[in-house]
């Protein structure tokens, strides 16, 4: 049976990950199934956005299957890491929009998954974390590196070191989340955060995601350059001249 449902409404797609019996830990199949799922959405001209969440009520995903990782060595840990990066690299780098919804737990590779996406939500049972020290392991999906730029290093090498979680009242003080909804309200509220983007335009999301996922690991003049060219390449659609005619216009862009 599949660990990976996906669910569509409207424009959105809702990608679940299904192993509530273990927390919606990761394991190989389901990573593989998630990477697969995440490159076929990009690639979808009719899904416009995509909410990440975990099945039931207690887990968004308390992160890599420990069975797995409890069995590797040296060359199959460094080829368990490059399998989860991938994972996150094709959340990170899909044309559109990718919102996780953190309906509890997030933990190691839990929380590496909601760091690749583009905004995150928690409700207020979630626990977020790195807890990778406590099992002798440093994150390897992406934790080290990305977690770092969100939130700074400071707070970064705290929750890495300790290994503690944050709640997610905590999640939203340090930057780690956009928002806290209520339990009932979550998936929901992110749909609606998820409309309010799809109600713009399409490329100007996409080259706007693009601009700020690229532009981060350039200097500043080169990142410039980026938003530039970009910048250019956004002013020869159709969407743009809608965009800015409807607004001179007084009117709503009727997006083709
Ligand atoms: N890998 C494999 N199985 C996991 C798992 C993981 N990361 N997280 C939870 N599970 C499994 C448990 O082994 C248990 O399975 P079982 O019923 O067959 O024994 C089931 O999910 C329920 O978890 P349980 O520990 O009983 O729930 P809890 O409410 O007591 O504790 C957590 C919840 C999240 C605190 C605890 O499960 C935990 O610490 N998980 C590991 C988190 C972690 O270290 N993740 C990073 C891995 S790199």
């Amino acid at each position: 049976m599949s660990t990976v449902l996906v669910a569509r409404d409207g424009a959105l797609a809702v990608v679940t990950v299904n192993r509530p019996d273990k927390l919606n830990a990761l394991d190989h199949a389901t990573i593989a199934e998630l990477t697969a799922t995440f490159v076929a959405l990009g690639a979808d001209v009719e899904v416009r956005a995509i909410v990440l969440t975990g099945a039931g009520e207690k887990a968004f995903i308390a992160g890599a299957d420990v069975l797995g990782l409890s069995k590797q060595g040296v060359l199959d840990g460094k080829a368990n890491a490059r399998h989860g990066q991938a994972l996150t690299l094709a959340i990170e780098s899909a044309p559109k929009p990718v919102i996780a919804a953190i309906n509890g737990f997030a933990l190691g590779g839990g929380l590496e998954m909601a760091l690749a996406c583009d905004l995150r939500y928690a409700s207020p049972n979630a626990k977020l974390g790195q807890p990778e020290v406590g099992l002798g392991i440093i994150p390897g999906y992406g934790g080290t590196q990305r977690l770092p730029r969100l939130i700074g290093v400071g707070k970064a090498l705290e929750l890495v070191m300790t290994g503690d979680p944050v709640t997610a009242e905590d999640a939203l003080r340090i930057g780690l989340v956009n928002g806290v909804f209520p339990q009932a309200e979550l998936l929901a509220s992110v749909k609606t955060v998820a409309q309010r983007i799809v109600a713009r335009g399409r490329n100007a999301v996409a080259l706007s995601k693009q601009a700020i996922r690229r532009g981060i690991h350039l200097p500043l003049a080169e990142g410039l350059e980026l938003e530039a060219d970009l910048f250019g390449i956004v002013s020869s659609t159709d969407e743009m001249r809608e965009g800015t005619r409807a607004f001179l216009e007084k009117r709503k862009p009727n997006w083709t």
